[in-house]
């Protein structure tokens, strides 16, 4: 469908904002609103080059307006030519596409991890949380993690949502020196009377794969259920080239093995389960 753009703006360096008028995306069908982990296939430009879509997440979900935010930061000619984009402009987007967060109903506790632009989802999931009810003040922990001071997005979004937000920087000028896993790691996490050891609380994760990977790995450690977001570079976003499959563990029907199966990041995915993946060979 054809999306309006009604603001493209630049927050910070390389990195945007864009709001789409989408009203026809989020009436809800049988298939329901579109919902925070979900992403558009954006068309940037109506010439063959570049021939692609690209991927978004929803960053942030105005069903009321009829709006849908995106945060992306220029990488290459996609994104290059979208931060070129006025507003009046038309694209072509394809949405909502894939499987979502899941938030479960007994959840006392969301633990929200994001790297770099893998914060633009974990907006629109922090809101969705709140605006269930789950979560009261307080109950939602966000742990941020960029390379600089500059690539720490989002931090009012979640203080406006009343989320309590921990930082990492790798230079170490903003919060903490070094990853948003390190931060994880050695926060309150690690004390053993910490609410995050809830065992109701439940762990979201974006951002690069040796991230997520790193996040699992805690998560396995504590027993704790975790959702990544993967990202994979995305040729339809529909199922039907197999450009984005990973590699996954089901369990066989007589739940007593693990089989390999291959899934689609876009369709059954971009968010899995952390103990889905088989992270060796992803
Ligand atoms: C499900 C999903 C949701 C996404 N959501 C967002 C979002 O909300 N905001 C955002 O800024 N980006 C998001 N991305 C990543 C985004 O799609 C890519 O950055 C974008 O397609 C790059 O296009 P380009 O033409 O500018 O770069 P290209 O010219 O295609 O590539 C430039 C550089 O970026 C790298 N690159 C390209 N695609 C990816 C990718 N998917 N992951 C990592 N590196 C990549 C290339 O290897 C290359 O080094 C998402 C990706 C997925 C799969
Ligand atoms: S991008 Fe084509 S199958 Fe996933």
């Amino acid at each position: 469908m054809q999306a309006i753009i009604l603001e493209n703006k630049k927050i910070i360096n390389s990195y945007y904002k864009m709001k789409l008028s989408c009203d026809g995306i989020l009436r809800p069908t049988a298939a329901g609103a579109p919902s925070p982990g979900q992403f558009m296939m954006i068309k940037v430009s109506p010439h063959y080059d570049p021939f692609l879509r690209r991927p978004m997440s929803f960053y942030r979900i105005d069903e009321k307006e009829g709006v849908l935010e995106i945060l992306y930061q220029v990488v290459g000619k996609g994104t290059e030519i979208m931060s070129e984009l006025k507003e009046g402009d038309s694209v072509d987007i394809l949405a909502p596409l894939g499987r979502g967060f899941s938030i479960p109903e007994k959840m006392e506790r969301a633990i929200l991890v994001a790297g770099g632009i893998g914060v633009a989802p974990m907006v629109a999931l922090a809101e969705k949380i709140r605006g269930k009810g789950q979560g009261a003040r307080g109950k939602i922990t966000v742990f941020i993690g960029g390379k600089t001071k500059n690539d720490i997005l989002c931090k009012e979004d979640f203080k406006r949502i009343g989320a309590k937000v921990y930082i990492a920087t790798e230079d170490g000028l903003m919060g903490k020196k070094g990853t948003c896993v390190d931060l994880f790691r050695s926060s309150e996490f690690e004390n053993p009377q910490s609410a995050i050891r809830n065992p109701q609380s439940v762990i979201f994760a974006c951002g690069p794969h040796g991230m997520l990977k790193a996040v699992a790995d805690i998560a396995k450690d504590r027993d704790m259920p975790c959702q990544v977001s993967l990202d994979k570079r995305m040729a339809c976003g529909t199922g039907a080239c197999l450009g984005c499959v990973v590699k996954t563990k089901q369990k066989t029907e007589d739940r007593r093995q693990k089989t390999e199966v291959y899934k689609c990041v876009c369709k059954d995915g971009p968010v899995f389960d952390a103990e889905e993946i088989n992270w060796e060979e992803t």
